[in-house]
């Protein structure tokens, strides 16, 4: 799909770079800007992306160049123990991306029903690998859209990892049902971050009205948190059910992150929500997370993202080991 603006924007291009040999610099940079802009095009059709306006455009072609400029040099560096892609973020510069995407802090609550027992404080029997998808317990990756409901999906998943192995049965529950979490008596939807759902959830200030109760036949009795900064706590979680946790998703290489083991760089402070949904070694030995994300399969490993596991840190890569919690049934 070539525009005929485009059309004599490439050929005036290729006409100046041919009449001047000389400048085999300036032609190397304009023959380069000519195909990110068919890149731009192509992607703008892969992902459905419309502009406003010419300016709007350029701005984002802009960006987009220097995302890819990114990306390529990232992956053409050597021994990287994992790979950057190109995706539905790409037209984003990181500020916005954490804008847009990520708007955990803050919406974190206490509830009623929060225990501070750790039911798998004593589970011997740790098998190496866990994939609670080969279970039957994970539901197909889904899409937060430009909602920044992530701490929801990521509840969500682990319920409905609980609920597939109390009751053998995988639904699909709805992220708009799960947590009544309301405040200032006002439901402030997605933006604030609550909906009228029914998971015990934690509420801005512990000003949350928690209620458990049967959402689509998937009942939970409330959740337990991991010990914090404990990899091998997490570990014994994990190897029994499908665990909520927080991490820190802000940085260009988790915006990008396309295959492998991720192994940052990234920080601890907490602005994603995410299901952790089993571990294992990869082919060239990395221990790792399996990490179920809620920003579609066009994102990372058909959605999921593999993070490096037992790190040096307590609080474990992206603070993963920091904020855990699993729902009971
Ligand atoms: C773990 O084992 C210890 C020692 O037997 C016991 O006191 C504790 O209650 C057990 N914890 C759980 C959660 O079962
Ligand atoms: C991590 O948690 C386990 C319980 O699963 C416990 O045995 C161990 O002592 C904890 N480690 C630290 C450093 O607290």
């Amino acid at each position: 799909m070539v525009s005929k603006n485009q059309f004599y924007h490439i050929s005036l291009a290729l006409l100046f770079c041919m009449g001047f040999w000389g400048f085999q610099v300036t032609c190397r940079t304009l023959q380069d800007d000519v195909s990110m802009y068919e890149r731009h095009e192509e992607w703008m059709t892969r992902y459905g992306s419309v502009y406003n306006d010419p300016e709007e455009r350029e701005k984002r072609f802009r960006i987009l160049k220097k995302n890819v400029n990114y990306i390529e040099t990232f992956n053409n560096a050597a021994n990287k123990p994992y790979q950057l892609g190109t995706n539905q973020f790409a037209d984003l510069t990181n500020e916005e991306f954490i804008a847009g995407r990520n708007r955990f802090k803050g919406h974190m609550c206490s509830s009623i029903l929060r225990t501070t027992t750790f039911k798998y404080e004593n589970v011997t029997a740790i098998p190496s690998t866990v994939d609670w998808r080969q279970k039957g317990a994970v539901t197909p990756v889904k899409d937060q859209g430009q909602c920044g409901c992530c701490w929801a999906f990521s509840a969500v998943a682990a319920t409905e990892g609980i609920h597939a192995l109390t009751s053998g049965k995988l639904i699909s529950l709805s992220e708009q049902e799960l947590v009544d979490c309301d405040t200032k008596g006002v439901d402030q939807g997605c933006e604030g971050g609550f909906m009228d759902v029914n998971y015990p959830y934690k509420g801005v200030d512990g000003k949350c009205n928690a209620k458990a109760e049967a959402v689509n036949g998937a009942t939970i009795t409330g959740y337990e948190d991991v010990p914090v900064n404990n990899e091998s706590a997490l570990e014994k979680a994990v190897s029994s059910q499908p665990v909520s946790v927080a991490i820190d998703a802000s940085g260009s290489d988790f915006q990008f992150y396309k295959s492998g083991v991720f192994s940052g760089s990234c920080g601890t402070e907490l602005d994603h929500g995410v299901t952790a949904v089993g571990y294992g070694v990869s082919d060239d030995g990395k221990k790792y997370w399996l990490v179920k994300n809620s920003w579609g399969t066009e994102w990372g490993e058909e959605g999921y993202i593999r993070m490096q596991r037992d790190v040096a840190a307590a609080e474990g890569l992206c603070g993963i080991a920091m904020m855990a919690s699993y729902p009971t049934a």
